[in-house]
């Protein structure tokens, strides 16, 4: 059955992790939908994860509908959040001309990215019948590189008070991305919605990791991450085997042939 937002509050109610993976494609999004995820997130982490682009800002709304389009194709269950890519919410129409067209791609919740500077956007867009996922911490569209974000006083204060304004302007869900886990904890318990954490600890209500680094296919193992296997090693050692084969004629074999 499709998985609705209701039944994400719910989890956080129940105090039932929330389960959530990126996925870009069609394939990876079937098998995270039969394996029974409960919430794929089309981030614009696509665009150094599968479209080799240098930063989340070369991403373009038409990059997000095309993988967004073949992800939902692909999904009968899981709950789906498109991210709004740099530059789709500058203005208030913008915001709410490119959510238009990523939910009417199938994502069932938009994601924006920013603190309480992002809430008259959040605002506007719930107003208009959107459901919004805010994503505070590093934010990858704007910071230049990623950092923990509300180590100190001050900027932990600025942090709990944009997730406050962003829940309140009417945001859903929240990514918390690279907070310290025990702020995440508290910002966990404190908002009404359902937190969704990357690098911020296990208090969160939710857990979101991108696939590439999940299945071991990122070059790198990043410290907020744990590869769940070696897609990297696997994907050479079939691609050698193949190449092995087909130049000693062993493939294709008489069962593949006609
Ligand atoms: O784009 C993305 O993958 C994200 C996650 C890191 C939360 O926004």
């Amino acid at each position: 059955m499709k998985k609705s937002l209701q039944y994400l509050i719910d989890k956080k109610r129940a105090g039932a992790p929330i389960t959530v993976v990126t996925a870009y494609d069609y394939p990876t999004a079937k098998v995270l939908d039969e394996a029974g995820i409960d919430v794929i997130l089309v981030g614009d982490s696509l665009g150094t994860n599968c479209l080799g682009y240098a930063s989340e800002r070369e991403v373009t709304i038409y990059d997000m509908i095309h993988h967004a389009t073949a992800v939902r194709r692909a999904v009968e269950n899981s709950f789906i959040i498109v991210d709004m890519p740099y530059g789709s919410v500058d203005t208030i129409d913008g915001a709410l001309f490119n959510a238009k067209m990523l939910t009417d791609c199938g994502a069932d919740c938009v994601k924006v990215e920013g603190w309480g500077e992002k809430s008259e956007t959040v605002k506007s867009l719930r107003a208009n019948g959107f459901t919004v996922c805010a994503h505070v911490g590093y934010n990858p569209q704007t910071h230049d590189k990623p950092k923990v974000f509300g180590k100190d006083e001050y900027q932990a204060a600025e942090l709990m008070d944009g997730a406050e304004l962003l829940s309140y302007a009417g945001a859903e869900l929240i990514v918390l991305e690279m907070v310290p886990a025990e702020l995440a904890g508290r910002l966990s318990v404190s908002l009404p919605i359902p937190t969704i954490g990357i690098g911020s600890g296990n208090r969160c209500d939710g857990q979101v990791l991108v696939v590439n680094d999940l299945l071991g296919l990122s070059q790198k193992i990043y410290k907020h991450a744990r590869p769940f296997a070696d897609f990297r090693e696997a994907m050479y050692e079939a691609f050698k085997d193949y190449i092995d084969a087909v130049k000693s004629r062993e493939f294709p074999g008489e069962e593949n042939s006609w």
